[in-house]
Protein backbone atom coordinates (compact mmCIF):
# COMPACT_ATOMS: atom_id res chain seq x y z
CA UNK A 1 0.00 0.00 0.00
CA UNK A 2 1.23 3.38 -0.57
CA UNK A 3 -0.14 6.66 1.01
CA UNK A 4 0.67 9.79 -0.09
CA UNK A 5 -0.61 12.85 1.74
CA UNK A 6 -0.49 16.23 0.33
CA UNK A 7 -0.54 18.76 2.92
CA UNK A 8 1.24 22.26 4.17
CA UNK A 9 3.02 20.58 6.85
CA UNK A 10 4.84 17.74 5.47
CA UNK A 11 7.64 17.78 8.06
CA UNK A 12 4.99 17.36 11.33
CA UNK A 13 3.19 14.32 9.48
CA UNK A 14 6.62 12.58 8.81
CA UNK A 15 7.96 13.58 12.08
CA UNK A 16 4.38 11.24 13.14
CA UNK A 17 3.67 8.64 10.92
CA UNK A 18 7.62 8.01 11.22
CA UNK A 19 7.45 6.56 14.67
CA UNK A 20 6.12 2.79 16.56
CA UNK A 21 4.33 0.51 14.41
CA UNK A 22 3.30 2.93 11.49
CA UNK A 23 7.01 3.76 11.43
CA UNK A 24 8.45 0.33 11.84
CA UNK A 25 6.43 -0.88 8.65
CA UNK A 26 7.71 1.54 6.39
CA UNK A 27 11.30 1.13 6.93
CA UNK A 28 10.82 -2.96 6.68
CA UNK A 29 9.40 -1.68 2.98
CA UNK A 30 5.63 -3.30 4.10
CA UNK A 31 3.75 0.05 3.82
CA UNK A 32 5.15 3.55 1.62
CA UNK A 33 4.05 6.85 3.03
CA UNK A 34 5.33 9.99 1.60
CA UNK A 35 4.09 13.67 2.84
CA UNK A 36 4.41 15.92 0.13
CA UNK A 37 4.23 19.98 -0.02
CA UNK A 38 1.25 21.62 -1.41
CA UNK A 39 3.36 24.90 -1.31
CA UNK A 40 6.31 23.72 -3.75
CA UNK A 41 3.46 23.53 -6.87
CA UNK A 42 2.66 27.14 -6.80
CA UNK A 43 3.17 29.23 -9.56
CA UNK A 44 3.43 32.87 -7.96
CA UNK A 45 7.04 34.21 -6.73
CA UNK A 46 5.19 34.49 -3.21
CA UNK A 47 4.31 30.97 -3.03
CA UNK A 48 0.89 31.58 -2.37
CA UNK A 49 -1.61 28.69 -2.17
CA UNK A 50 -4.72 31.01 -0.76
CA UNK A 51 -6.55 33.97 -1.42
CA UNK A 52 -10.14 35.11 -0.38
CA UNK A 53 -13.51 33.54 -1.52
CA UNK A 54 -15.45 35.08 -3.55
CA UNK A 55 -18.27 36.05 -2.58
CA UNK A 56 -17.00 37.41 0.56
CA UNK A 57 -16.61 36.11 4.12
CA UNK A 58 -13.68 34.51 6.76
CA UNK A 59 -10.74 33.48 6.14
CA UNK A 60 -8.71 32.24 2.80
CA UNK A 61 -10.07 28.99 0.55
CA UNK A 62 -6.76 27.21 -1.25
CA UNK A 63 -6.62 27.54 -4.49
CA UNK A 64 -7.32 24.56 -7.33
CA UNK A 65 -3.94 25.31 -9.03
CA UNK A 66 -1.14 24.12 -6.70
CA UNK A 67 -3.29 21.31 -5.61
CA UNK A 68 -3.87 20.05 -9.09
CA UNK A 69 0.24 20.35 -9.45
CA UNK A 70 0.75 18.85 -6.82
CA UNK A 71 -1.64 16.21 -7.55
CA UNK A 72 -0.32 15.15 -10.89
CA UNK A 73 3.27 14.92 -9.41
CA UNK A 74 2.44 12.77 -6.77
CA UNK A 75 0.38 10.77 -9.28
CA UNK A 76 3.55 10.51 -11.78
CA UNK A 77 5.85 9.46 -9.07
CA UNK A 78 3.28 6.70 -8.18
CA UNK A 79 3.22 5.07 -11.03
CA UNK A 80 0.23 3.13 -12.60
CA UNK A 81 -1.89 2.05 -9.66
CA UNK A 82 -5.07 1.23 -8.54
CA UNK A 83 -5.51 5.10 -6.98
CA UNK A 84 -7.95 6.80 -4.52
CA UNK A 85 -7.93 10.48 -4.44
CA UNK A 86 -9.69 11.69 -0.85
CA UNK A 87 -9.81 14.87 0.33
CA UNK A 88 -9.77 15.02 4.17
CA UNK A 89 -13.11 17.45 5.14
CA UNK A 90 -15.89 17.55 7.40
CA UNK A 91 -18.48 17.09 4.70
CA UNK A 92 -17.61 13.88 4.08
CA UNK A 93 -18.55 10.21 4.72
CA UNK A 94 -17.93 9.08 8.35
CA UNK A 95 -14.54 7.47 8.22
CA UNK A 96 -15.30 3.89 10.07
CA UNK A 97 -13.90 0.48 10.37
CA UNK A 98 -15.74 -0.84 7.29
CA UNK A 99 -14.51 2.34 5.45
CA UNK A 100 -10.98 1.19 6.38
CA UNK A 101 -11.42 -1.85 5.45
CA UNK A 102 -13.27 -1.32 2.20
CA UNK A 103 -10.19 0.96 1.12
CA UNK A 104 -7.24 -1.60 1.81
CA UNK A 105 -9.13 -4.44 0.31
CA UNK A 106 -10.16 -1.73 -3.20
CA UNK A 107 -6.83 0.23 -3.31
CA UNK A 108 -3.37 -0.14 -3.57
CA UNK A 109 -2.82 3.66 -3.23
CA UNK A 110 -4.65 6.46 -1.35
CA UNK A 111 -4.03 10.21 -1.47
CA UNK A 112 -4.86 11.71 0.90
CA UNK A 113 -5.92 15.79 0.01
CA UNK A 114 -5.28 17.70 3.32
CA UNK A 115 -7.86 21.05 3.06
CA UNK A 116 -6.26 24.01 5.68
CA UNK A 117 -7.93 27.22 6.13
CA UNK A 118 -11.24 27.89 4.83
CA UNK A 119 -11.21 24.58 3.18
CA UNK A 120 -9.90 24.18 -0.83
CA UNK A 121 -12.18 25.24 -4.12
CA UNK A 122 -14.70 23.32 -5.20
CA UNK A 123 -13.75 23.01 -8.62
CA UNK A 124 -10.88 20.86 -7.25
CA UNK A 125 -12.56 18.73 -5.27
CA UNK A 126 -15.00 18.09 -8.77
CA UNK A 127 -12.29 17.87 -11.24
CA UNK A 128 -9.90 15.62 -9.04
CA UNK A 129 -11.32 13.94 -6.06
CA UNK A 130 -12.73 10.61 -6.16
CA UNK A 131 -14.34 10.59 -2.21
CA UNK A 132 -14.39 12.70 0.87
CA UNK A 133 -13.93 11.35 3.93
CA UNK A 134 -14.73 12.79 7.60
CA UNK A 135 -13.26 11.63 10.60
CA UNK A 136 -15.89 12.67 12.93
CA UNK A 137 -18.55 15.58 13.09
CA UNK A 138 -16.65 18.17 14.32
CA UNK A 139 -14.01 21.01 12.31
CA UNK A 140 -10.24 21.00 12.59
CA UNK A 141 -8.24 23.79 11.50
CA UNK A 142 -6.36 21.37 8.54
CA UNK A 143 -6.48 17.91 6.97
CA UNK A 144 -3.70 16.64 8.62
CA UNK A 145 -4.44 15.21 11.80
CA UNK A 146 -7.53 13.30 10.10
CA UNK A 147 -4.92 12.20 7.00
CA UNK A 148 -2.76 10.92 9.67
CA UNK A 149 -6.02 9.28 11.24
CA UNK A 150 -7.04 7.55 8.16
CA UNK A 151 -3.47 6.30 7.08
CA UNK A 152 -2.30 4.31 10.83
CA UNK A 153 -5.72 2.64 10.88
CA UNK A 154 -5.59 1.45 7.10
CA UNK A 155 -1.87 0.79 7.48
CA UNK A 156 -2.47 -1.25 10.30
CA UNK A 157 -4.41 -3.83 8.60
CA UNK A 158 -2.12 -4.04 5.36
CA UNK A 159 -0.52 -7.72 5.90
CA UNK A 160 2.57 -7.86 7.65
CA UNK A 161 2.01 -4.51 9.67
CA UNK A 162 0.78 -6.12 12.55
CA UNK A 163 2.44 -9.41 13.76
CA UNK A 164 -0.93 -11.54 12.90
CA UNK A 165 -4.50 -10.40 11.35
CA UNK A 166 -5.88 -11.47 14.77
CA UNK A 167 -4.77 -8.27 16.44
CA UNK A 168 -6.81 -6.55 14.66
CA UNK A 169 -10.02 -8.67 13.38
CA UNK A 170 -10.74 -9.28 17.17
CA UNK A 171 -10.49 -5.74 18.22
CA UNK A 172 -13.54 -3.19 18.38
CA UNK A 173 -15.44 -2.08 15.77
CA UNK A 174 -14.78 -5.01 13.37
CA UNK A 175 -17.73 -6.88 13.75
CA UNK A 176 -19.53 -4.49 14.87
CA UNK A 177 -19.36 -5.10 18.59
CA UNK A 178 -16.55 -3.65 21.01
CA UNK A 179 -13.77 -5.60 22.51
CA UNK A 180 -13.83 -7.31 25.52
CA UNK A 181 -11.79 -5.98 28.84
CA UNK A 182 -8.52 -6.73 28.68
CA UNK A 183 -5.47 -7.28 31.98
CA UNK A 184 -2.09 -7.27 32.51
CA UNK A 185 0.06 -7.82 35.66
CA UNK A 186 -0.25 -7.62 38.52
CA UNK A 187 -2.82 -9.68 39.20
CA UNK A 188 -4.10 -7.48 41.91
CA UNK A 189 -4.13 -3.28 41.78
CA UNK A 190 -5.41 -0.92 44.13
CA UNK A 191 -8.03 -3.94 45.76
CA UNK A 192 -8.74 -5.04 42.03
CA UNK A 193 -8.33 -8.54 40.94
CA UNK A 194 -8.29 -9.68 37.37
CA UNK A 195 -11.64 -11.97 36.46
CA UNK A 196 -11.19 -15.40 37.82
CA UNK A 197 -11.85 -17.05 34.75
CA UNK A 198 -9.00 -14.97 32.68
CA UNK A 199 -6.54 -17.02 35.32
CA UNK A 200 -8.21 -20.16 34.66
CA UNK A 201 -6.53 -20.79 31.50
CA UNK A 202 -9.66 -22.62 30.14
CA UNK A 203 -9.84 -21.26 26.51
CA UNK A 204 -13.35 -22.47 25.88
CA UNK A 205 -14.84 -20.95 28.89
CA UNK A 206 -12.45 -17.57 28.16
CA UNK A 207 -13.52 -17.31 24.54
CA UNK A 208 -17.67 -17.85 26.20
CA UNK A 209 -16.66 -14.97 28.43
CA UNK A 210 -14.72 -12.41 26.54
CA UNK A 211 -18.20 -12.71 23.70
CA UNK A 212 -20.15 -12.24 26.54
CA UNK A 213 -18.40 -9.35 27.81
CA UNK A 214 -18.27 -7.67 24.21
CA UNK A 215 -22.23 -7.90 23.85
CA UNK A 216 -23.24 -6.62 27.03
CA UNK A 217 -20.46 -3.72 27.06
CA UNK A 218 -21.28 -2.79 22.93
CA UNK A 219 -25.01 -2.54 24.36
CA UNK A 220 -24.15 -0.49 27.45
CA UNK A 221 -21.50 2.22 25.56
CA UNK A 222 -22.34 1.97 21.91
CA UNK A 223 -26.18 1.27 22.17
CA UNK A 224 -26.35 2.58 18.16
CA UNK A 225 -24.01 -0.02 16.98
CA UNK A 226 -25.80 -2.52 19.41
CA UNK A 227 -29.00 -1.62 17.16
CA UNK A 228 -27.06 -2.48 14.19
CA UNK A 229 -25.84 -6.07 15.33
CA UNK A 230 -26.99 -8.80 14.33
CA UNK A 231 -26.71 -11.68 16.42
CA UNK A 232 -26.38 -15.43 15.39
CA UNK A 233 -27.45 -18.21 17.32
CA UNK A 234 -24.64 -18.53 19.39
CA UNK A 235 -25.18 -14.89 20.07
CA UNK A 236 -28.80 -15.14 20.76
CA UNK A 237 -28.12 -17.77 23.69
CA UNK A 238 -25.20 -15.18 25.02
CA UNK A 239 -27.65 -12.27 24.81
CA UNK A 240 -30.18 -14.72 26.98
CA UNK A 241 -27.78 -15.58 29.68
CA UNK A 242 -27.03 -12.07 29.72
CA UNK A 243 -30.50 -10.89 30.48
CA UNK A 244 -31.11 -13.48 32.69
CA UNK A 245 -27.64 -12.38 34.83
CA UNK A 246 -28.94 -8.60 34.42
CA UNK A 247 -32.50 -9.69 36.15
CA UNK A 248 -30.37 -10.94 39.30
CA UNK A 249 -30.30 -9.30 42.10
CA UNK A 250 -27.09 -7.24 43.01
CA UNK A 251 -25.72 -7.02 46.88
CA UNK A 252 -24.55 -3.53 47.19
CA UNK A 253 -25.47 -3.86 51.19
CA UNK A 254 -23.07 -5.72 53.98
CA UNK A 255 -24.34 -9.12 54.53
CA UNK A 256 -23.75 -10.96 57.66
CA UNK A 257 -24.04 -14.03 59.55
CA UNK A 258 -25.18 -15.14 62.90
CA UNK A 259 -26.47 -18.15 65.34
CA UNK A 260 -29.47 -18.90 63.89
CA UNK A 261 -32.74 -18.89 66.91
CA UNK A 262 -35.90 -20.95 67.27
CA UNK A 263 -37.90 -17.38 66.03
CA UNK A 264 -36.09 -17.93 62.12
CA UNK A 265 -37.58 -21.17 61.70
CA UNK A 266 -40.81 -19.94 59.84
CA UNK A 267 -38.22 -17.61 57.12
CA UNK A 268 -35.64 -21.15 57.28
CA UNK A 269 -38.13 -23.32 56.53
CA UNK A 270 -39.77 -21.03 53.71
CA UNK A 271 -36.22 -20.87 52.47
CA UNK A 272 -36.18 -24.50 52.82
CA UNK A 273 -39.76 -24.78 50.17
CA UNK A 274 -38.36 -23.04 48.00
CA UNK A 275 -35.03 -24.62 47.66
CA UNK A 276 -36.71 -27.85 47.51
CA UNK A 277 -39.03 -26.21 44.18
CA UNK A 278 -35.48 -24.89 42.54
CA UNK A 279 -33.89 -28.92 42.83
CA UNK A 280 -37.01 -30.46 41.89
CA UNK A 281 -37.14 -28.09 38.62
CA UNK A 282 -33.39 -28.82 37.46
CA UNK A 283 -34.57 -32.80 38.77
CA UNK A 284 -31.80 -33.14 41.42
CA UNK A 285 -33.61 -35.51 43.99
CA UNK A 286 -32.38 -33.87 47.09
CA UNK A 287 -34.33 -32.98 49.46
CA UNK A 288 -37.55 -34.12 47.68
CA UNK A 289 -38.78 -36.13 51.05
CA UNK A 290 -40.16 -35.51 54.63
CA UNK A 291 -36.18 -34.62 55.25
CA UNK A 292 -35.00 -32.47 56.09
CA UNK A 293 -37.58 -31.19 57.79
CA UNK A 294 -38.85 -28.33 60.76
CA UNK A 295 -37.47 -31.18 63.40
CA UNK A 296 -33.65 -31.05 61.94
CA UNK A 297 -33.58 -27.19 61.63
CA UNK A 298 -35.21 -26.88 64.86
CA UNK A 299 -32.28 -29.45 66.27
CA UNK A 300 -29.84 -27.93 64.93
CA UNK A 301 -30.99 -24.58 66.26
CA UNK A 302 -31.10 -26.23 69.84
CA UNK A 303 -27.40 -27.89 68.94
CA UNK A 304 -25.88 -24.33 68.50
CA UNK A 305 -25.11 -25.74 64.35
CA UNK A 306 -27.69 -23.44 62.33
CA UNK A 307 -26.41 -20.01 60.98
CA UNK A 308 -28.73 -17.40 59.02
CA UNK A 309 -27.44 -14.93 56.53
CA UNK A 310 -28.67 -11.49 56.88
CA UNK A 311 -29.59 -9.02 54.02
CA UNK A 312 -30.77 -5.47 54.93
CA UNK A 313 -32.08 -7.08 58.12
CA UNK A 314 -33.97 -10.17 56.23
CA UNK A 315 -32.62 -13.82 56.08
CA UNK A 316 -30.89 -14.63 52.78
CA UNK A 317 -29.52 -17.93 53.89
CA UNK A 318 -29.25 -20.75 56.11
CA UNK A 319 -26.43 -23.35 56.38
CA UNK A 320 -26.06 -26.01 59.34
CA UNK A 321 -22.21 -27.03 60.18
CA UNK A 322 -21.74 -29.68 62.57
CA UNK A 323 -18.92 -30.77 64.21
CA UNK A 324 -15.45 -31.52 65.01
CA UNK A 325 -16.78 -35.03 65.64
CA UNK A 326 -16.64 -38.20 63.67
CA UNK A 327 -18.93 -37.98 60.98
CA UNK A 328 -18.01 -38.98 58.05
CA UNK A 329 -15.54 -42.33 57.82
CA UNK A 330 -13.29 -43.87 55.53
CA UNK A 331 -15.27 -45.99 55.08
CA UNK A 332 -18.30 -44.43 54.24
CA UNK A 333 -17.12 -43.63 50.78
CA UNK A 334 -17.38 -46.41 48.27
CA UNK A 335 -14.04 -45.34 46.30
CA UNK A 336 -11.49 -42.37 46.95
CA UNK A 337 -10.38 -41.21 50.34
CA UNK A 338 -10.88 -38.20 52.59
CA UNK A 339 -7.75 -35.92 52.32
CA UNK A 340 -8.29 -33.70 54.79
CA UNK A 341 -7.12 -35.06 58.14
CA UNK A 342 -9.37 -34.43 61.77
CA UNK A 343 -10.90 -32.10 63.28
CA UNK A 344 -12.73 -31.38 60.46
CA UNK A 345 -16.54 -30.21 60.40
CA UNK A 346 -19.63 -30.84 58.21
CA UNK A 347 -21.31 -28.20 56.17
CA UNK A 348 -25.04 -29.64 55.26
CA UNK A 349 -28.54 -28.11 54.41
CA UNK A 350 -26.84 -24.73 53.21
CA UNK A 351 -29.38 -23.08 50.72
CA UNK A 352 -30.02 -19.35 49.75
CA UNK A 353 -33.79 -17.61 49.14
CA UNK A 354 -34.89 -17.23 45.55
CA UNK A 355 -34.45 -14.06 45.01
CA UNK A 356 -30.94 -14.00 45.91
CA UNK A 357 -30.13 -17.04 43.41
CA UNK A 358 -27.23 -15.74 41.24
CA UNK A 359 -26.71 -12.58 43.78
CA UNK A 360 -23.08 -14.45 45.53
CA UNK A 361 -25.20 -14.63 48.16
CA UNK A 362 -24.10 -18.48 48.43
CA UNK A 363 -20.31 -17.51 47.85
CA UNK A 364 -20.90 -15.37 51.28
CA UNK A 365 -22.55 -18.71 52.87
CA UNK A 366 -19.35 -20.69 52.06
CA UNK A 367 -17.00 -18.04 53.64
CA UNK A 368 -19.27 -17.55 56.80
CA UNK A 369 -18.81 -21.28 56.88
CA UNK A 370 -15.27 -21.62 56.74
CA UNK A 371 -15.04 -17.95 59.39
CA UNK A 372 -16.67 -20.62 61.58
CA UNK A 373 -15.44 -23.77 61.10
CA UNK A 374 -12.09 -21.96 61.33
CA UNK A 375 -13.57 -20.80 64.97
CA UNK A 376 -13.76 -24.19 66.04
CA UNK A 377 -10.77 -25.28 65.40
CA UNK A 378 -11.86 -27.54 62.18
CA UNK A 379 -8.98 -28.26 59.97
CA UNK A 380 -10.97 -29.16 57.28
CA UNK A 381 -14.76 -29.29 56.19
CA UNK A 382 -16.89 -31.64 54.34
CA UNK A 383 -19.99 -32.48 52.67
CA UNK A 384 -21.74 -34.34 50.56
CA UNK A 385 -23.65 -33.37 47.12
CA UNK A 386 -25.82 -35.08 44.07
CA UNK A 387 -24.24 -35.72 41.06
CA UNK A 388 -26.31 -33.12 39.30
CA UNK A 389 -26.54 -30.40 41.64
CA UNK A 390 -24.10 -28.34 39.61
CA UNK A 391 -25.21 -25.12 40.93
CA UNK A 392 -23.59 -26.64 44.37
CA UNK A 393 -20.47 -27.86 42.64
CA UNK A 394 -19.79 -24.50 40.17
CA UNK A 395 -19.82 -23.36 44.30
CA UNK A 396 -17.44 -26.11 45.73
CA UNK A 397 -15.32 -25.67 42.81
CA UNK A 398 -15.37 -21.40 43.14
CA UNK A 399 -14.18 -22.04 46.67
CA UNK A 400 -11.81 -24.76 46.33
CA UNK A 401 -12.99 -27.89 47.14
CA UNK A 402 -12.26 -31.23 46.14
CA UNK A 403 -13.65 -34.45 45.09
CA UNK A 404 -13.24 -36.88 47.59
CA UNK A 405 -15.05 -40.35 46.04
CA UNK A 406 -18.56 -41.54 46.44
CA UNK A 407 -21.01 -42.33 49.11
CA UNK A 408 -23.85 -44.08 49.17
CA UNK A 409 -26.22 -42.60 52.03
CA UNK A 410 -29.73 -43.10 53.35
CA UNK A 411 -31.31 -39.91 52.21
CA UNK A 412 -35.02 -40.05 53.29
CA UNK A 413 -36.09 -42.40 56.32
CA UNK A 414 -35.44 -46.15 54.84
CA UNK A 415 -33.95 -44.94 51.29
CA UNK A 416 -30.32 -45.16 50.05
CA UNK A 417 -29.04 -42.90 47.50
CA UNK A 418 -25.85 -41.81 46.07
CA UNK A 419 -23.99 -38.52 46.57
CA UNK A 420 -20.46 -37.27 46.13
CA UNK A 421 -18.27 -36.23 48.81
CA UNK A 422 -16.52 -33.47 49.24
CA UNK A 423 -13.32 -31.42 51.00
CA UNK A 424 -11.78 -28.46 51.32
CA UNK A 425 -8.85 -28.17 53.69
CA UNK A 426 -8.25 -24.87 55.83
CA UNK A 427 -4.67 -25.06 56.70
C1 LIG B 1 -11.37 24.70 9.04
S1 LIG B 1 -11.54 23.30 8.03
C2 LIG B 1 -12.64 23.86 6.79
C3 LIG B 1 -14.05 23.61 7.11
C4 LIG B 1 -15.00 24.09 6.06
N1 LIG B 1 -15.00 25.53 5.99
C5 LIG B 1 -16.39 23.60 6.37
O1 LIG B 1 -17.07 24.27 7.15
O2 LIG B 1 -16.77 22.54 5.87
C6 LIG B 1 -10.02 23.16 7.23
C7 LIG B 1 -9.66 21.78 6.74
O3 LIG B 1 -9.57 20.89 7.82
C8 LIG B 1 -9.89 19.58 7.39
N2 LIG B 1 -10.92 19.06 8.30
C9 LIG B 1 -11.57 19.77 9.23
N3 LIG B 1 -12.40 19.01 9.93
C10 LIG B 1 -12.30 17.77 9.43
C11 LIG B 1 -12.93 16.54 9.72
N4 LIG B 1 -13.85 16.44 10.66
N5 LIG B 1 -12.58 15.45 9.00
C12 LIG B 1 -11.65 15.54 8.02
N6 LIG B 1 -11.03 16.69 7.71
C13 LIG B 1 -11.35 17.80 8.39
C14 LIG B 1 -10.34 19.69 5.94
O4 LIG B 1 -9.30 19.25 5.11
C15 LIG B 1 -10.61 21.14 5.77
O5 LIG B 1 -10.39 21.60 4.44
Amino acid sequence: MRIDIMTLFPDSMRAVLGESIIGRAAKKGVIDIHCTQIRDYTDNKQMQVDDYPYGGGWGCVMMAQPLKACLDDVMQKAGPRNSRVIYMSPQGKPFTQAEARRLVADYDHLVLVCGHYEGIDERFIEECVDEELSIGDYVLTGGELAAMVVTDCVCRMVPGVLSDPECYTGESHWNGLLEYPQYTRPETWQGRTVPEILRGGDHAKIEHWRRKQQLERTRLKRPDLFAQFRPDETDEALLAELEKERSRMKLTKPVTCRGAVPEDLPVIMELLAEARKRLAKARVDVWQGPYPGEETFREDIAQGNCYVLLYENEIAGAFSLVGPGEVYHDEDLTDGKWHGGAPYVVLRRNMVGGKFVGSGMADYEMRFAEEVAKSRGADSIRLLTHKKNLPMKQLLSRHGYRFAGNVEVEIQPGRMGARQAFEKELK
